[in-house]
């Protein structure tokens, strides 16, 4: 039952729901031209006679691979759709979100567009997920039976590696279950998927879904990682960073772990606090002035890293001096403020020095905290909003 098939991109919207249980192949490409065919025919020849498909490639290309895509679709006996992005939104992750709406069967398997991921496994990953009643099956290099033999060169894999553990000691139980949570390859049940609580953040968007999407039940199935069929990888030291940040907003995104790193972050300035302090004590300045100076440090550095790491994307409520002052206010606030509190405390409540010092440090942590959030990054209502209000 071959067909012509090359769907136009307003035609996904209004594409025909496949049979249930079918699934759809999200496939997100950057210029990945000379891959294209042969993922195609390896699609054909191990797909549609165990489980009927479709597939969605998304792709954010500046060569010619969507007029490649549509040529080739052409000798495929299932339907195949292009969707290309002018405005690159979130990377690769980005593209396969896009591609996750448009599906319409019950199970999507993303995969990527360079033969890495074989698609022979498509029916089992699917199998898999259905016979344990799971909405995130894995395909895993970790498990016994898969390999990452096409991850080029001993510095890839260390980085793999690296980036593995630590993202997994970040999320102990949401990641429970998946030793693989940078695979690229994965099943996933439609009705698991949140797509509008989702924020990807370049590559790893499996670890985006199973973090934010939080799906019922994880399965995994062992794979073996192939070589690149032709072109180089898209990912670059930019990438890396891009995939810190990614783990930091999901690491931050509720309030108690945000307020942990905020502590963690207050703690890390007490050593440039010192060592300015140091610094000048040693040239000769009284220590008085020298504790005013020296706490502007911490608090630039604190500063720095919280602009950083912990409010990346909620910083362009306001200028960066305006953000730098209410800051610096803040921190010195909370130095001021603890003098005259432990001072109360004591007088008022009978409480001894230490215990006075310890309780005011924590109240003024916390405040300093919640001020943080709401006096610095938190959105302002716009005054359009307001005057039209
Ligand atoms: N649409 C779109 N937009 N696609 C992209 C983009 C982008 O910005 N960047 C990369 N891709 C596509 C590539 O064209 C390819 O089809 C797929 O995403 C994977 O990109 P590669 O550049 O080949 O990635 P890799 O081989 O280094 O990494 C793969 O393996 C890693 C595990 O080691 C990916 O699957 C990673 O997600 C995975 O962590
Ligand atoms: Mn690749």
């Amino acid at each position: 039952m071959s067909q012509d098939y090359t769907v136009p991109e307003e035609a996904v919207a209004a594409a025909e729901v496949p049979e249930p249980g079918a699934v759809t192949i999200v496939v997100p490409t950057f210029n990945e031209s000379a891959n294209i065919r042969r993922l195609l025919h390896q699609i054909t020849e191990s797909v549609p006679s165990r489980l009927p498909c479709e597939v969605v490639f998304v792709d954010d290309s500046t060569d010619d691979t969507p007029d490649v895509i549509r040529e080739a679709a052409r000798d495929c006996p299932f339907p195949v759709t292009v969707l290309h992005r002018e405005e690159p939104v979130g990377g690769l992750g980005g593209a396969v979100v896009e591609g996750m709406k448009a599906a319409g069967s019950d199970w999507i398997v993303v995969m990527d567009g360079d033969c890495q991921h074989p698609p022979s496994l498509v029916p089992d990953l699917v199998a898999t997920g259905e016979r344990a009643g799971a909405g995130l099956v894995v395909a895993s290099r970790y498990l016994k039976g898969g390999s990452r033999a096409g991850l080029a060169g001993s510095y890839r894999v260390a980085v793999s590696r690296g980036a593995t553990w630590l993202t997994k000691s970040l999320f102990p139980r949401r990641l429970h279950g998946i030793s693989d949570p940078m695979s690229g390859f994965f099943a996933i049940r439609r009705g698991d998927v949140t797509a509008e609580a989702l924020k990807p953040l370049g590559y790893k968007i499996l670890l985006e879904l199973a973090v934010r999407s939080r799906p019922r039940a994880v399965s995994e199935v062992p794979f073996v990682f192939q070589e690149r069929f032709a072109g180089a990888s898209k990912s670059t030291a930019q990438e890396g960073m891009r995939f810190l940040r990614h783990l930091a907003g999901l690491r931050t995104a509720d309030p108690l772990a945000r307020m942990v790193v905020f502590g963690l972050i207050g703690l890390t300035g007490f050593v440039p606090n010192l060592a300015a302090l140091w610094a000048m004590t040693e040239a000769g300045l009284h220590f008085l002035p020298a504790e005013i100076v020296a706490n502007q440090f911490g608090v630039a550095w604190n500063f720095l890293l919280i602009e950083k790491l912990l409010f990346r994307d909620r910083r362009r409520h306001r200028h960066w001096a305006d953000r730098t002052l209410r800051f610096a206010l803040l921190a010195n606030a909370d130095l001021v403020l603890r003098i005259p509190l432990i001072a109360l405390l004591v007088a008022q409540f009978g409480l001894t020095v230490l215990p006075a010092t310890a309780f005011a440090l924590v109240i003024t942590f916390v405040l300093r905290f919640a001020g943080t959030e709401a006096l610095v990054y938190l959105p302002r209502r716009s005054r359009t909003a307001r005057s039209t209000a």
